[in-house]
């Protein structure tokens, strides 16, 4: 079968690198993919959004199966198109994207289905004088959100009034989100860890991968900058067997049962972004595809045949599809150029590939070939995911095989998967 994998990140290099592991597969593609992605798929130079440029290329490449890695494509509804010309793609419909593409949709959802949530408002642009009103009348912290996507940088925590008036401004005076901002949800803000959780869905019946914990924050002990994710490792001891069966009753079951039954049905990931709150899981937020890092520790950990998966999601057999994990362990450890999240240096010489791939697995995000060599190109570069019994002796791995890598200005965090060891 011949599969085209749409992204050019960390994550759809993980993709790539299972689905070379299924006897069914015989030729992947990626687009537009990345100078490590090339060593495992053919990468083809079409955008991740161009929708109609991929539908061309999967019905003249007799392409079986195509899996969407990126919200964006999604979000501008390349599941419909590809249906509509009788394409198979795993992922969710347009209408099911909002889940992502629109807070507010979100919060309106997860509230008519008491699916737990943080309390929240919404405020269009036109109401500054309301949302300024909401937020003196309640207590900081507030948490303010655009409704429409701006590359995960339209999230504001506000621990004071002042903090979310200036906010509030930004989005609805300076239009520093453009449209996205113009309608906002202003959330309580919730205490406790965080998890994601993803499953893979047909719309009626799904799959729950290993809870994995993501690393946002630039520096070590979760301090600086929000990043892309800076790690991730799986599964995640604070998603207890307990808790995991607390998220399938209260949230994914009802939102599968909901997005069905308003006429969307969910096929593809549901991303579950979980904050355990001392009332139990509530939802953070949820995403229309696989996270990225996230993604670089749950793919080594599915012991099934991931084309079968994502085949089953495509066509609505979940139901009856026997999902087998692996019992190990997964860290990722991200390994980025200096300066990241803002300005960092491209084109510096990457050494040390070919040791550290020895004993981990290194997933390419941001990087290029120059003069033969690899060279940096992107603020996270790689991630490098070790895979192991126990958490403590997986971290050691990850880190044994990072240390041998080697570029002017890398930076990487010291303690993805510490919290956990504890
Ligand atoms: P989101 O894009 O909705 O995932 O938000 C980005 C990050 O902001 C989340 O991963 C959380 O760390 C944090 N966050 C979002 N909403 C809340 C909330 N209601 N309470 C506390 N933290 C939040
Ligand atoms: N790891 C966060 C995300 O994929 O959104």
């Amino acid at each position: 079968m011949n599969v085209l994998v749409v992204g050019s990140g960390g994550r759809e290099h993980a993709i790539v690198w299972k689905l070379k592991q299924s006897p069914q597969v015989t030729k992947i593609y990626c687009a537009p993919g990345n100078a490590g992605i090339a060593a495992d798929a053919e990468c083809v130079a079409i955008m991740a959004e161009d929708i109609y440029g991929l539908a061309q290329f999967a019905q003249t490449n007799n392409v079986a199966l195509t899996v969407v890695g990126s919200e964006a494509p999604l979000v501008k509804g390349i599941v419909d198109l590809f249906e509509e010309r009788g394409l198979v793609i795993f992922g969710p419909s347009r209408a099911a994207a909002q889940v992502e593409g629109s807070k507010k949709f979100l919060k309106q959802f997860l509230q008519r289905h008491n699916i737990p949530t943080a309390a929240y408002a919404t405020f269009h642009k036109d109401d500054h004088a309301a949302a300024v009103r909401y937020v003196q009348e309640h207590p900081a912290p507030y948490v303010i959100k655009t409704d429409g996507l701006a590359a995960g940088k339209g999230v504001a925590i506000c621990a004071t009034r002042e903090e979310a008036l200036t906010a509030l401004k930004e989005y609805f005076q300076d239009n520093v989100f453009g449209d996205a901002g113009s309608t906002i949800v202003i959330e309580e803000f919730m205490e406790g860890e965080e998890a994601s959780v993803f499953a893979m869905c047909d719309g009626t019946d799904y799959a729950v991968l290993s809870p994995a914990q993501d690393h946002k924050r630039i520096g070590d002990g979760d301090t600086g900058k929000n990043t892309g994710g800076m790690g991730a490792y799986a599964p995640a001891p604070v998603v207890t067997p307990a808790i995991l069966e607390r998220v399938e009753r209260e949230i994914i079951r009802p939102t599968l049962a909901g997005m069905k039954a308003e006429g969307h049905p969910y096929k593809g990931c549901l991303y579950v972004g979980l904050m355990m709150t001392a009332a139990g899981p509530k939802v953070v937020e949820y995403n229309c595809r696989l996270g990225d890092p996230e993604t670089q520790v749950v793919m080594p950990l599915i012991a099934s045949d991931l084309y079968e998966l994502f085949h089953a999601c495509a066509a609505g057999t979940v139901g009856s599809y026997q999902l087998r994990l692996h019992p190990s362990a997964a860290v990722c450890v991200v390994i980025a150029s200096q300066g990241y999240p803002d300005a960092y240096e491209k084109g510096r010489p990457i050494s040390g590939l070919d040791a550290a791939s020895r004993d981990a697995a290194v997933f390419h995000a941001g990087t290029a070939v120059k003069d033969g060599k690899p060279v940096t190109a992107g603020g996270r570069v790689l991630g490098v995911t070790a895979v192991g019994e126990g958490l403590g002796a997986t971290i050691e791995r990850a880190y044994a095989a990072v240390r041998r890598i080697g570029f002017d200005g890398m930076y990487y965090r010291k303690d993805i998967g510490s919290k956990a060891k504890q």
